[in-house]
């Protein structure tokens, strides 16, 4: 049938489905960005297994979505492999991983850093993704599907003052293994890219402000986050805003773009506005002779 041909119950043509039949893996799909991504998928038409360690808020998004849901902590090997096979077992393959687990961290300096918390959020934010590529990619070769994989790295992988000092490692490794394993897979036709997002308002980055700010409340960082993190007016990001960049890296609409970052920012990196006054137009002179 042709995507562009489906009606709903009324027959009225429903918005164009771009994932028709495709089988997707969401990790950290249970709320936030890996949450709006997965609902937005499933509208597409794409099957979708949600991989978290949120169980009850993964298993009702997951049945609100027809989709599936299966506990995973993307920092132990065996869970993510099996995660991906619980995909393949349901509808006999996987075309699309979004590797978008992860965790934050608190602030501090590099010369008092713990060691123990680094290890930590490496074991989440960069095994998990490696995990997931390793798993993916090869289920993906066995099966001959010309797949995409979706990492989540961060704005403070390219430009410093973005996140704590073991955050952004974790973000910038990301960035490497995305180029790697896209020189190595593309042999097979799988695409890697990673997604940059930029001050989205989640759970997680309402934490991050209440470590600095007890009582902070989700309008005030957003607020806050409009203000100071987008050269939008007004406008910061929403998971929504990711999911539809996701979305896109994920159907062949991308089918060049690989290795690619996809910066998703209100144009914050591109900028610096302490000096846009020059973008104000002068005063003209007066032509008063003296
Ligand atoms: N929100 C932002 O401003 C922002 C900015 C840049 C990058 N990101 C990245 O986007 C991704 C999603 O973040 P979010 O803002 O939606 O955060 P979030 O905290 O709302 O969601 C993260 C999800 O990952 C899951 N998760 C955490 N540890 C896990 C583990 N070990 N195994 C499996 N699942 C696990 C959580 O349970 C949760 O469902 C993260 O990788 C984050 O670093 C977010």
């Amino acid at each position: 049938m042709d995507q562009h041909d489906l009606k709903d119950g009324n027959g009225h043509p429903l918005a164009s489905k771009r994932l028709i039949d495709k089988v997707v893996v969401v990790t950290g799909g249970a709320r936030g960005i890996g949450g709006a991504t997965a609902k937005l998928m499933a509208e597409n038409g794409a099957h979708v297994v949600i991989a978290d360690i949120l169980d009850e808020l993964g298993i009702n998004l997951a049945n609100s979505i027809n989709g599936r849901y299966v506990h995973c902590d993307v920092s132990v090997e065996s869970d993510v492999e099996a995660a991906i096979q619980f995909a393949i077992t349901w509808k006999g393959k996987i075309d699309i991983l979004y590797n978008n687990a992860g965790i934050g961290d608190i602030g501090g300096s590099i010369t008092t850093i713990d060691m123990k918390r680094v290890s930590k959020i490496v074991g989440v934010n960069v095994n998990g993704v490696v995990h997931g590529i390793k798993h993916a990619a090869r289920a993906m070769i066995k099966a001959g599907t010309s797949g995409s994989i979706i990492n989540s790295s961060s704005t403070a992988a390219i430009m410093g003052g973005l996140g704590s000092h073991a955050y952004t490692l974790t973000k910038e490794a990301i960035l490497g293994v995305t180029r790697s394993s896209s020189c190595e897979l593309g042999l097979y036709g799988i695409r890697v890219n990673c997604v940059l997002p930029h001050g989205v308002l989640s759970e997680m980055l309402v934490d991050a402000y209440r470590g600095f700010k007890k009582d902070a409340t989700v309008e005030e960082v957003q607020q806050s986050v409009s203000e100071t993190a987008s050269l939008l007016k007004g406008r910061c990001g929403m998971v929504e805003d990711i999911a539809h960049a996701v979305l896109f890296l994920a159907t062949e609409e991308s089918g060049f773009i690989t290795g690619h970052n996809l910066v998703i920012d209100g144009g914050y990196t591109t900028s610096s506005v302490k000096m846009s006054f020059i973008y104000r137009d002068k005063e003209p002179k007066s032509n008063k002779s003296s």
